[in-house]
């Protein structure tokens, strides 16, 4: 434990604290049977986050909280493994994975050094989990080294745009104004919460990823339908729908 970078410590205490409010989404998403991302909840089939030829490739969920994406990819056929730096958030996991009697391997680990030699994996993902919360210096090169030569990595994060706008009192949803500046953001602590994001501009995530052994596929950025909703406080439908709040990574590994 004293091992951990310091701000996978102060996130680790943080989703052991924060685990019991996820639960309830945990348990509507392990439900699912059609994949929908994101705050909110947009549909597989409007974003094509997931590759059509997982059945039988080995996968692995960075950051897999409650796991229901590792979920939806076993149900595809992959042989997935999730990893997350919290215990609290995996036993719900391992609670969900025995009411609906699907069972794969689930780690207690960091994102950033995970227990697997290179080149295990075809695909790996990360939906608001490692990508958002562990070092993208650290993680990144790391998923790179787990993915076999022309593996995919897919990660879905809250977009560059809406970090720029959102007020940074919680509860307070994001507006027209640019509220910061984009160039140095990185590392990114909100006043009042104890966590450590990291948030980076298009232009440092192309050029990690290309130095890190990817080659960027694609960005899509996510418009919520008409009629979506959504329970998280800082954006609101009417600017979801005039810009992205969420943006999808799509890389390939070299
Ligand atoms: C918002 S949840 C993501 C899971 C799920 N997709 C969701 O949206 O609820 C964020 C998860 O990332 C995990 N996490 C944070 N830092 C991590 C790290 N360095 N390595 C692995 N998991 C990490 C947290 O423990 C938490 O369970």
């Amino acid at each position: 434990m004293s091992e951990l970078p310091e701000h996978v410590a102060r996130n680790r205490a943080l989703w052991d604290d924060w685990a019991k409010k996820y639960a309830a989404s945990g348990e509507r998403n392990w439900a699912r049977q059609a994949p929908a991302w994101g705050v909110f909840g947009v549909p597989e089939s409007d974003v094509g986050l997931l590759p059509d030829d997982l059945a039988g490739k080995d996968a692995i969920e960075l950051g897999c909280g409650t796991a229901y994406v590792s979920a939806w990819l076993a149900r595809r056929g992959a042989r997935v493994v999730g990893i997350d730096n919290s215990e609290a958030q995996l036993a719900t996991a391992r609670r969900l994975q025995r009411e609906h009697a699907l069972d794969f391997p689930l780690l207690h680990g960091n994102a950033e050094a995970v227990p697997y030699p290179d080149a295990s994996f075809d695909f790996a993902i990360s939906e608001y989990g490692a990508c958002l919360w562990a070092d993208p210096a650290r993680w990144v090169p790391e998923a790179a080294r787990l993915l076999r030569p022309g593996g995919r990595l897919v990660f879905l994060v809250n977009s560059f745009l809406l970090t720029l706008c959102v007020p940074a009192e919680d509860g307070v949803a994001a507006t027209d104004r640019l509220l910061r500046p984009a160039f140095g953001m990185y590392r990114v602590e909100w006043p009042g919460d104890p966590g450590v994001e990291f948030h980076l501009s298009h232009g440092d995530w192309i050029t990690l990823l290309r130095r890190s052994g990817f080659e960027v596929e694609d960005l899509v950025e996510i418009r919520p339908p008409a009629a979506a909703h959504t329970r998280y406080p800082y954006v609101t439908l009417e600017w979801a729908r005039q810009w992205p709040c969420e943006e999808v990574w799509k890389a390939r590994k070299r």
